[in-house]
């Protein structure tokens, strides 16, 4: 996702002067059933331990988590002194002296900058509307996490699919969850991430079948195998990972995430990632450029590229039109009395002028960007 992040904030930047919604990228929505593996997947996208994991029901509310990127902390407070137009676009959150940290929205004024204490407070804030035994409640918790490291980019952790009721759940907990489910991809700007396991036949994946009925042609889905290292001895996903069993046009991408003994004894998402590595290294060797946590997220990347790329046009076209309106609306105010106006002037030419080369700049990076080799995307 790096790759993407200088681009994407010039864009932004441009876009908030100009006061025009900046481009909005595919919200990442992980379906799957319970315990496959969806909040691990969604953790190590996001390279940060603060999911709720675990066996059983766990994710009980839907997440909406929305990825901020802010410039890093030392500019932030540099920059607090100085002032310009530059502060007042980037920084508004100069008063946070912390590199990452995260906010709710039920609780928008509490900062929290170790992320235990927001898996904590995940945990509490679903116990608060679902209970404590196993309930399950369709409104969303709203998180935001601000880094320099993240790209503006909302994912969505949801319940699993359940088929038999337990503890507080009602009879008809499956259509409840799968209403909620169909509710988050069914928005065209969803990117879905089907998740399922690769100790269960893929023919009765859940999450395939959901994705399909909003996706048929599954241009918007992405199949990600979790649990290769859970397979019966003699038994491996080769099949299933080169599309030969279901096909899926985005992609399918096996990785292994940390099992429920790793989390027990905290192992880090870095040795995580090495383990995945060997592990691939030792079972799928011909596959080990195209599998894996890291994988995947250069996937999303290109995908999130090509959606931009696509984006652009329409964007030029609207700039364009802002440019035209500025100007009549400048020229409708006649002779300036005093110079004002030629410095307005100037200031929406240079925004006007910055922006083309930032698309300009986009797109030829697009072009001879090595990700982007790929088949084209619509969304
Ligand atoms: P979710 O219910 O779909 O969100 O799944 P979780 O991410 O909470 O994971 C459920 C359980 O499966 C946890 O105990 C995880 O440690 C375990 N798990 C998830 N992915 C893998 C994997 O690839 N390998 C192994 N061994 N365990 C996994
Ligand atoms: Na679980
Ligand atoms: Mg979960």
């Amino acid at each position: 996702m790096e790759t993407l992040i200088p681009t994407i904030n010039r864009l932004q930047e441009v876009f908030q002067t100009v006061g025009t919604e900046i481009v909005q990228l595919p919200q990442i929505v992980v379906v799957g059933t319970q315990s496959s593996g969806k909040s691990s997947v969604l953790e190590s996208l996001v390279g940060r331990d603060f999911l709720p994991r675990g066996s059983g029901i766990v994710t009980r509310r839907p997440l909406v988590l929305q990825l901020v990127n802010v410039a890093p902390q030392q500019e932030r407070l540099k920059n607090e002194h100085g002032n310009g137009l530059k502060q007042n676009i980037q920084n508004s959150y100069t008063g946070v002296k912390a590199e990452e940290w995260g906010t709710f929205l039920h609780s928008k004024n509490q900062i929290f900058t170790d992320f235990l204490e927001i898996r904590k407070e995940i945990e509490a804030e679903t116990e608060r509307t679902s209970g404590d035994n196993k309930g399950i409640t369709c409104e969303p918790i709203y998180l935001k996490i601000f880094s320099p490291k993240v790209l503006n980019l909302t994912l969505v952790d949801l319940p699993g699919i359940i088929k038999v009721p337990v503890g507080d759940q009602p009879e008809n907990i499956e259509a409840q969850v799968q209403e909620m489910i169909l509710s988050f991809i069914s928005n065209p700007n969803s990117l879905i991430l089907a998740v399922s396991p690769a100790n269960s036949d893929l023919a009765t994946s859940d999450a395939l079948k959901l994705a399909r009925e909003v996706d048929p042609d599954g241009r918007r889905t992405l199949l990600v195998v979790s649990k290769l290292d859970l397979m019966d001895a003699g038994t491996d996903a080769l099949e299933v990972l080169l599309g030969r069993v279901i096909p899926v046009r985005l992609g399918i991408i096996g990785v292994v995430n940390r099992s429920q003994h790793d989390i027990n004894t905290q192992k880090s998402l870095e040795d995580s990632i090495k383990d995945e590595h060997v592990f691939l290294q030792r079972h799928y060797p011909s596959l080990v450029s195209r599998a894996g946590s890291r994988y995947l997220a250069k996937t999303l990347s290109k995908l999130l590229m090509h959606h931009i790329r696509d984006c652009l046009p329409e964007l030029k076209t609207r700039v364009t039109v802002l440019i035209a309106q500025y100007q009549a609306r400048l020229n409708s105010y006649g002779q300036p009395v005093e110079d004002h106006s030629a410095t307005l002037l100037q200031i929406v030419t240079k925004f006007a002028t910055d922006y083309c080369n930032t698309i300009e700049g986009t797109a030829r990076h697009i072009q001879t960007s090595e990700l982007c080799g790929g088949a084209r995307i619509c969304y």
